[in-house]
């Protein structure tokens, strides 16, 4: 998979750029604060339809302005896709998908057409922090292989909150409404439905590829590394059925404490190192090594059911990284297009297949962005000259 062009038009601190990235590596560099991650945020979102950093749309557009884009243009297995992702700072009104030069109805339709994979320091948080944290990489993970399973997260996350607040309602009330509560839950037990069986699926064949590169990285085989999903229901029990059950049941209970207990949102993925609890037992470096190996299966799982490598997106991660871990790291970046942020141009040395671009704030604060690398790069690509803009 290739982005072919790059173009944001009131995007953070871009007025307007247009890039035409090399197949290889592109490496972003500049003085902090320069634009470098608005860079990174605007593939992420033409890939997803959401920053990867905020989920406040309105913080993207730039002051004063009504309005921020961010385009690319994708090769993937032959075909051209345009995909165009308009947002404005007024929050009543929603973001514009274009694909092609089509308005998509809905977000879903974006998932896949552009994959990518962000890997950036607080990646840390997926091995420190709670299990929102691990949820969020799953269903984003998931969500770029199945818009099926986009779709129904976010059926399930609008009857969730619709039940959430009929349960301060009651609690209010003193007065339980059987049938509107039968009416959210049927609708979350069909989402689970298909829920589930994909996190099921995709997320065992996870595990098996981050126990593989985490050993790769620590080079020892006594480290056996886990990303266990604990599913909320019994593998032989049917899921729509159980779970409508379950909710029913427990609607007394969570009136008490306003808050719906069981279901997909309450899920963990659980890390071990040799069987035991990555947070409280491992160390800094093993932590990093394992946010870094979910990462990297993430890559691998990708190819493997898509048949193309998606589009890397490295934040700021190479500074972070010792020695061993940027090597085999460097090692995973042939043949994916990658665009890596650092401060300093040598953080990405022994990396040959790559263009530089200098990215700097000009004088009226908005991010210019100069390719420097030498022909040699260059050449490798069908021979345009960089269209390079304010
Ligand atoms: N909505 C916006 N409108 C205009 N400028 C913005 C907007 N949002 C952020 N910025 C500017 O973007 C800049 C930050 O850009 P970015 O985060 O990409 O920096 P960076 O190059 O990644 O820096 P670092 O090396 O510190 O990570 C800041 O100068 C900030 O003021
Ligand atoms: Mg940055």
């Amino acid at each position: 998979m290739l982005i072919k062009e790059l173009a944001l038009r009131q995007f953070r601190n871009y007025k307007q750029l247009k890039l035409t990235p090399h197949p290889g590596v592109n490496l972003l560099f500049g003085q902090n604060g320069a634009g470098k991650t608005n860079l990174i945020e605007g593939i992420h979102y033409c890939a997803l339809g959401r920053s990867h950093r905020t989920s406040q749309d309105r913080e993207v557009v730039q002051k004063g302005q009504a309005f921020a884009v961010c385009e690319v243009k994708v090769q993937k297995g032959g075909v051209t896709e345009e995909i165009s992702v308009r947002l404005t700072p007024d929050e009543a009104r929603k973001k514009q998908v274009f694909i092609g030069k089509k308005r998509a109805a809905r977000l879903s339709e974006l998932m896949g057409l552009l994959q990518c994979v962000v890997f950036s320091p607080e990646d840390l948080e997926l091995v420190k922090g709670g299990p929102g944290e691990r949820r969020r990489f799953a269903d984003m993970l998931i969500s770029q292989l199945s818009p099926a399973y986009f779709l129904s997260l976010q059926q399930y996350q609008r009857a969730l909150e619709q039940r959430n607040a009929l349960l301060r309602e009651c609690r209010r009330e003193s007065d339980i409404s059987e049938g509107v509560f039968e009416a959210f839950e049927m609708k979350m037990a069909e989402a689970l439905a298909v829920i589930v069986p994909k996190r099921r699926l995709i997320l065992s064949r996870l595990n098996e590829l981050a126990a593989e590169k985490y050993r790769n990285i620590s080079g020892k085989d006594s480290e056996a590394f886990q990303a266990l999903y604990q599913c909320c229901l019994r593998e032989d029990a049917n899921i729509a059925e159980a779970a409508a059950e379950r909710w029913k049941n427990a609607r007394g209970e969570d009136v008490f404490r306003a808050s719906t207990g069981f279901g997909c949102h309450r899920e963990e993925i659980r890390l071990t190192l040799n069987g035991r609890e990555m947070k409280t037992f491992a160390s800094q470096g093993q932590m990093r090594t394992a946010a870094l190996s979910l990462k990297m299966a993430q890559l691998a799982l990708y190819e493997e059911k898509t048949g193309e490598m998606p589009v890397l997106l490295l934040d700021d991660v190479m500074s972070e990284l010792d020695m061993n871990r940027r090597t085999q790291l460097l090692r995973e970046l042939k043949n994916v297009q990658t665009f890596v942020t650092c401060t300093d141009e040598s953080d990405l040395q022994g990396c040959e297949n790559r263009r530089v671009y200098q990215v700097a704030a000009g004088e009226d604060a908005c991010a210019e962005v100069t390719e420097t690398s030498e022909g040699e790069a260059a050449a490798e690509t069908d021979g345009e000259k960089d269209p390079i803009f304010l």
